[in-house]
């Protein structure tokens, strides 16, 4: 076996990704408008920068007939945008159906049912070709491609085919199952086969990664080997090549949230919220997509069990709930929006007061400033998921507490909770935990507070975005590629 090409860690690789980091919205009058890109995907890999122009292959954010609209000209350090179109039947069969009926629910431990149709699994298959040829082209000679995430699985394999010169490396920003949800997927195999096209696999946590090795094992083509470094957590051959398998936490710019919190605008803001919110002793905050597997409902139920049980007085404590729209046409989104804004009112309806509601609930996307001055001004950020592939959420409100003030209350099941020991972890699936969580956050004293701040602060300082993926890439770039 011959090395084809050399290693190289300078060389900025094509990203792949379902979205773009921008997304157009039809503006009524035939024009696009462009807006930031939803969910921690394009946060972390947007904050991430890179040593030099990037090209990024993704979907523009609509259903298109034909071509795709034209993406706005790169900014000067920005990425090259190559837009792939996805037809409204497509949307319906590849994002919607297999993306996000199928694979989301069951990666998340199947807190709704999977909803498993052939005709999806083609559209998958269609959409994910377009994406390895789009790949392909972009990518220049022994150039570096980083796949990302649930959407693409089968684009490693396609583009392998496509192109054996690349190197290639796929990373999973959600969880991977174990064997015993996997087989629920009639195409558990082709999906396993697709990722092992890939020359490094990349997973949030190691319990992810051991499911993965778990379904190689019983559904795929064997359990894999150690690794070929202790930077690697699994290793085997597959036709003659080496696909390594490794763990990498991703994370944010903690610097980027540090600065924007600490600006004088965004602690006056902080303030201002405070204000607004009735000068509450104990402000709760929760900030998510309005997403099923996000625990809104279980930590809303905390806290009406809370100001129940009266452990927690109206007037005294108020909780700013934002969630921003996604997926708005998927019945499951729907009614998880439904039975939280039920939640919302109950608790509202049984606690508040005319002017003074205990939860201020906004459905609305805000800008990173807002979200600083939230982040700022709450004394604790309550991240419930019944499961999250990692949470960005939560690091980011810990980034944004140089003040070494605020409490993070953070559910066992997300995948940052095996990085912020010092958070509050709780069972998301018990309110009486999350509420039991609750209290303590709220009475710790403030030494308490700035000793596990410091301790969480000082763990993403050495483990931002930027180490994330410089660990990746160079674990992707450490070996030659080799073809049998
Ligand atoms: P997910 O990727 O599942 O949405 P994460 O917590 O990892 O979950 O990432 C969510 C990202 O989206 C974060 O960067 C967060 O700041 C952003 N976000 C979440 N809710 C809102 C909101 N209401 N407005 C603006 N941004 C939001
Ligand atoms: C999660 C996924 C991303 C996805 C995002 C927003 O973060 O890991 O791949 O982009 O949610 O979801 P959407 O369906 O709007 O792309």
């Amino acid at each position: 076996m011959e090395p084809i090409v050399e290693p190289s860690d300078t060389a900025e690789p094509v990203i792949v990704a379902n979205r773009l980091p921008v997304t157009a919205v039809g503006t009524g009058d035939g024009t696009v408008r462009w807006k930031r890109s939803p969910g921690g995907l394009v946060s972390a890999l947007s904050s991430r920068g890179g040593s030099g122009r990037t090209t990024w292959v993704g979907w523009a954010g609509t259903p298109s007939q034909g071509a795709a609209p034209a993406p706005p000209a790169p900014d000067r350090d920005g990425p090259t945008l190559v837009p792939v179109p996805i037809s409204a039947d497509e949307y319906a069969t590849y994002y919607e159906g297999l993306s996000n009926g199928a694979l989301w629910p069951l990666y998340h431990d199947a807190v709704v049912p999977p909803v498993v149709d052939a005709a999806h699994w083609d559209g998958y298959t269609r959409v994910n070709e377009r994406f390895a040829r789009a790949a392909a082209d972009a990518a220049p000679p022994g150039g570096t491609v980083w796949v990302h995430d649930y959407h693409l699985q089968l684009v490693p394999g396609m583009l392998r085919r496509l192109r054996p010169d690349t190197r290639i490396g796929f990373f999973l920003h959600i969880p991977f199952p174990g064997k015993d949800l996997m087989r629920r997927l009639p195409w558990a195999g082709a999906i396993l086969d697709g990722l092992l096209g890939a020359d490094l696999i990349g997973f949030q946590t190691a319990e992810h990664a051991d499911g993965f090795a778990s379904c190689l094992a019983e559904l795929g083509t064997g359990p894999p080997g150690p690794p070929r470094s202790a930077a690697l957590r699994y290793g085997l051959r597959r036709d003659g090549r080496d696909v390594d398998v490794g763990v990498f936490p991703i994370s944010i710019d903690p610097a980027e949230y540090d600065g924007l919190a600490s600006r004088p605008r965004t602690r006056a803001r902080a303030r201002e919220i405070r204000e607004r919110t009735g000068r509450p002793h104990h402000l709760l905050l929760g900030v998510d997509r309005l997403d099923y597997t996000k625990g809104i409902e279980a930590r809303l139920e905390a806290l009406r069990r809370l100001l129940e049980q009266g452990r927690l007085r109206p007037g005294e404590v108020a909780m700013v709930q934002v969630a921003t729209p996604t997926r708005s046409g998927m019945r499951e989104y729907a009614r998880t929006r439904r039975r939280v804004e039920e939640a919302v009112s109950r608790i509202n309806g049984e606690y508040g007061s005319v002017g003074a509601p205990v939860v201020h609930y906004l459905y609305d996307t805000l800008d990173r400033e807002r979200l600083a001055s939230l982040y700022r001004a709450a004394d604790v950020l309550v991240a419930t998921p019944y499961r999250d592939g990692m949470n960005l959420v939560c690091k980011e409100y810990v980034a944004s507490r140089g003040d070494l003030g605020g409490a993070l209350v953070l559910s066992r099941f997300a995948g940052a909770a095996a990085e912020l020991a010092e958070a509050h972890l709780v069972n998301p699936f018990d309110p009486a935990d999350i509420a039991q969580a609750l209290v303590r956050a709220v009475e710790q004293s403030p030494e308490e507070s700035a000793r596990r701040m410091a301790a969480m602060r000082a763990h993403l300082a050495e483990n931002d975005v930027h180490a994330w993926a410089h660990l990746f890439l160079s674990a992707l770039t450490a070996a030659p590629v080799t073809t049998p």
